[in-house]
């Protein structure tokens, strides 16, 4: 059996994709741009996806072998560069003889006017009109995300969480599992959404993390204006038709803050 590569696979999601391939008895090659610690398990390789590939190591040769690639690595604060590494990867697998690439992109992408969401969806047309054979599944916010978040605005005495916006957050692990089994498959397309479990007002999630947590603040909704704040407080984020996650945001929280 070919090894599937993962890319970002040092990140939230990479790294609990690889866990579910190694966990299926598939072998895993994983992208990072830094070298990393020889290990049993995975084989590391290293490049960095936005550079031209002669600049960043022979790409083509880290793809090379590969059946499936699962695209995990971004760099959000950067625009260009998820784009420059999305060709870059489409191109090296189309000289490789075309491995099943696998996109992670983000519910709304299309709906809510943010400068990230519009990278990706860009990468999402740039995929679907290639001729490598792709999957795009989006997902809603991770739990880790939100919890960042949370700690973010919790540093102040009163949390300030933007007012009348929803948020469906879903485990990354049952991403990754959803991502797994695409990545033993056969390409499909856009693939339905994947959303977490509950859909929770900003200010419920500040609630459930401040139990969690034992912190104690007065939670303060507070409107937001602008076009993207219209886009979240619209639900264009949202995917209550897919809220297909197991793992309730409270459930993470009592798993990581325990
Ligand atoms: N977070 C969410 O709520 C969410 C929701 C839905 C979809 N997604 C999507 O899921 C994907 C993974 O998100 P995440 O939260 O797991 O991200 P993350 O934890 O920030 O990990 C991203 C990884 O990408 C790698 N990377 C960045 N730029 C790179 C480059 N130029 N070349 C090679 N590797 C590069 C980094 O690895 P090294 O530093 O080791 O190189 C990093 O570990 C992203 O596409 C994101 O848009 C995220």
């Amino acid at each position: 059996m070919q090894p599937i590569l993962v890319t970002g696979a040092t990140g939230t999601l990479g790294r609990a994709v690889t866990s579910r391939l190694l966990a299926s008895g598939t072998e895993v090659r994983a992208l990072s741009r830094r070298t990393q610690p020889a290990s049993q398990s995975v084989e590391w390789a290293v490049a960095d996806l936005s550079e031209p590939p002669q600049a960043s190591g022979d790409l083509d040769e880290v793809v090379r072998g590969t059946s499936a690639i699962v695209h995990c690595a971004s760099n959000p604060l950067s625009r260009g560069e998820d784009i420059e590494a999305a060709l870059n990867l489409i191109e090296a697998a189309r000289r490789t003889g075309a491995p099943h690439l696998i996109y992670i992109s983000i519910v709304g992408v299309d709906r809510v006017p943010l400068g990230y969401y519009r990278t990706k969806w860009t990468v999402e047309r740039i995929l679907e009109n290639s001729d490598v054979p792709s999957t795009i599944l989006r997902a809603t916010q991770f739990h880790d995300l939100v919890l960042a978040a949370m700690r973010n605005l919790a540093r102040p005495p009163v949390m300030a969480v933007p007012a009348r916006i929803g948020c469906q957050p879903v485990d990354a692990d049952d991403v990754a599992e959803r991502l797994a089994r695409i990545a033993l498959g056969e390409p499909a397309g856009r693939v339905p959404d994947l959303g977490g479990p509950q859909i929770l007002t900003t200010e419920e999630l500040a609630r459930l993390y401040l139990r969690a947590s034992g912190k104690r603040r007065r939670v303060l909704p507070v409107p937001v204006p602008g076009k993207v704040s219209r886009g979240y407080r619209e639900g264009g984020h949202l995917a209550p038709e897919h809220a297909h996650g197991r793992i309730t945001f409270e459930q993470f929280l009592a798993g990581r803050l325990a």
